[in-house]
């Protein structure tokens, strides 16, 4: 069995969640990660006004240098900074090229304020389907490291194993 892990990141809290849940999931099965790189987002400065601009933009630019077809994959994990209450455009457009696949699918976010699932709730309406698994993560709980647990009932959940 083998689980795709995508994600986007800007400023590393969502790829070092990305890296803790591929962990934990690599106790059960193979995983290949996809981190999606956004230039556009890089400089420090221009890079936060252009995902604040983004943001309000439905304007779609392609992804390029992907390395994995989900398709392949008997289990997909998707994670998502929250910006505006939303998934980013990066995954916006990821999710919405991925209407063949059909296997279990998780999705988590991680956002600076109090967590809410308004964002995944649009990756499954992007997705088509809802997740299996789902995990709205606290920055600060990345900080201090209080969140395995919760990373090990998410992966137990996309799984489908008992916990
Ligand atoms: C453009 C932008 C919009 C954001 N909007 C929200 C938001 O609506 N709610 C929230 O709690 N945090 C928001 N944040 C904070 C990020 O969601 C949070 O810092 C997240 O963990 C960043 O993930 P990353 O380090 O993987 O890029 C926003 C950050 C940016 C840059």
């Amino acid at each position: 069995m083998r689980a795709l892990v995508v994600y986007h990141s800007k400023s590393g809290n969502t790829g070092k969640a990305a890296h803790d849940i591929s962990e934990e999931l690599e106790c059960f099965v193979h995983v290949d990660i996809e981190k999606i790189d956004v230039e556009r987002y890089h400089p420090f400065l221009f890079g936060t006004l252009r995902a604040f601009k983004d943001m309000f933009s439905s304007e779609e630019f392609p992804l390029t240098g992907l390395s994995y077809d989900p398709i392949k994959y008997d289990f997909l994990v998707v994670g998502s900074p929250v910006w505006g209450n939303s998934c980013t455009p990066p995954i916006r457009y990821y999710l919405s090229d991925l209407e063949e696949y059909s296997s279990r699918a998780a999705f988590f976010t991680t956002q600076s304020g109090k967590p809410t699932y308004d964002a995944i709730k649009k990756m499954e309406e992007l997705f088509g389907m809802e997740a299996d698994a789902k995990l709205a993560i606290k920055k600060g709980d990345i900080d201090k490291g209080e969140y395995f647990n919760d990373i090990k009932n998410f992966v137990s959940e996309l799984l489908g194993m008992e916990h």
